[in-house]
Formats: structure tokens, C-alpha cells, sequence
């Protein structure tokens, strides 16, 4: 059976996620787009319906975006919200990191809600092949689910973020079956934090990390 696939879902998937964490995640989402550079080449994987994407190419006449979807149907409701100028600034790629161009590199890479879809090993091979395509000096913005067993909150958050994993396995076949600490897949790429944002007594974590500049 096919993991990770969304088309039946993606009607449903912003009303679901709205009425379970309200603005929330749209907002930890957006937090850090400012701090994007103006003209930079950049490329959103499996972006969903496409807020970001549109709110990015609102901001921003400048940018020019790859927008890779594995979802046919989260491309068309992502295309919906652009108008005739906004869609000359994106190229919509549908399938995975596998149908990106060869050798073309990023300035700026956004996953937001992504990684968490993949198994320990799938997710060390895709994020290798991610931080091959960032330009010295690159972005990647990140925003994610985060679990912290310290936390006063765990014994909310923990069966919440259960929940949704059994949630995604009934209708999309998710891949993975836990969170996984996306810091120490990042700290093993050499990448390092620039700028971070908890949301949600800190279930929701939005970061910049920079790809080292060559010397
Ligand atoms: C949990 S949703 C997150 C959507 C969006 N980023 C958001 O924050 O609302 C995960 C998205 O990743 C896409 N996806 C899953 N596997 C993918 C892959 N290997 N390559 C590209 N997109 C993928 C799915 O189709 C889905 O739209």
C-alpha cells in the first residue's frame, strides 16, 4: 500500500487541522517568512493546500518557488489561491525529492509539518539529499510537532501527538509511526540554528537553520 498519500484528504485537510489547533499552526508557519531573502530561488516540499505558498508570493514579487507535491490534489487546491502573476513565480513540481531537477540548488528550503511523515532511515537519506541541494549559506525553515518528556505539558501532549499518528495511518498511511528529534537530523547535517520560535506551551517549533557558507 502507498504511504504518505494525501489525495483523499486534502478536501478535508484544512478544515481538520483548523478545528484541532484553530490559527496555531498557520501562524507558527508564518512566523519566520519575513526574515526570507527577497530574491532568492526557493523550494517548498509537500506545502499542502498552499498558505504559505501564497502568502510568501504576496510579500514577495521577487522570489521564484518550486513547489514539490507527492499530492496531485494539494497542487490543485495550492494553484487555486494564486492569481495569474503569482503562478509566472512558481514552478509545481508533482512526486518527490526524486523529480526535482537535477543538480538545482536552493537558497531557501521549506518543509513545514513534512518530516514527521518518515521513518528514521528514509528521513536520514531524504534530509542528506535536501542539504545537498541548499546553496552554501542556504536556509532551511522548518516547522514541526515537538515532544519534550521533561515538559509539564507531556501528559497532554504526548497522547495528542498519539493520536494523530494513529489519526494519519487510517487515512493516509503514514510512514512513520513516532516524532522523531528533527534537531539531531539537522545537528548531523552540520546545519545550525539561526532563529527559533516555540508555539503551543511549546508543542509547535518553527526554525531557521543555515546551511554553512564555504569558505
Ligand atoms: C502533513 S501534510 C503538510 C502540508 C503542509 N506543509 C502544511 O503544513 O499544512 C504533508 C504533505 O506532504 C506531502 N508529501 C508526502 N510525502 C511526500 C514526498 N515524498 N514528497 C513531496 N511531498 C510529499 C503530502 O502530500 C502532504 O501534502
Amino acid at each position: 500500500m502507498i504511504v504518505n498519500e494525501y489525495n483523499k484528504l486534502a478536501p478535508y485537510y484544512d478544515f481538520l487541522a483548523r478545528m484541532v489547533f484553530g490559527k496555531r499552526l498557520l501562524r507558527a508557519k508564518l512566523h519566520f517568512l519575513h526574515l526570507l531573502p527577497e530574491h532568492a530561488k526557493i523550494c517548498i516540499i509537500g506545502g499542502g493546500t498552499g498558505h504559505v505558498l501564497q502568502q510568501l508570493l504576496k510579500n514577495n514579487p521577487h522570489t521564484q518557488i518550486i513547489y514539490l507535491e507527492k499530492s496531485s490534489k494539494m497542487i490543485a487546491l495550492a494553484r487555486q489561491k494564486l492569481n495569474q502573476n503569482m503562478l509566472t513565480q512558481v514552478r509545481f513540481v508533482e512526486g518527490d525529492v526524486s523529480n526535482l531537477a537535477e543538480e538545482e540548488k536552493y537558497d531557501v528550503i521549506i518543509t513545514n509539518f513534512f518530516l514527521d511523515q518518515f521513518s528514521e532511515r528514509r528521513l536520514t537519506i531524504l534530509m542528506k539529499s535536501l542539504n545537498s541541494r541548499l546553496q552554501a549559506g542556504g536556509l532551511w525553515l522548518f516547522t514541526d510537532f515537538v515532544l519534550t518528556k521533561r515538559s509539564k505539558n507531556y501528559w497532554w501532549q504526548f497522547p495528542l501527538v498519539k493520536f494523530m499518528f494513529a489519526f494519519f495511518k487510517l487515512t493516509v498511511n503514514i510512514e512513520s509511526n513516532k516524532l522523531l528529534e528533527f534537531n539531531l537530523f539537522f545537528q548531523a547535517l552540520g546545519l545550525e540554528i539561526n532563529n527559533e520560535q516555540y508555539f503551543l506551551k511549546k508543542l509547535l517549533v518553527t526554525r531557521i537553520y543555515k546551511r554553512k557558507s564555504s569558505k
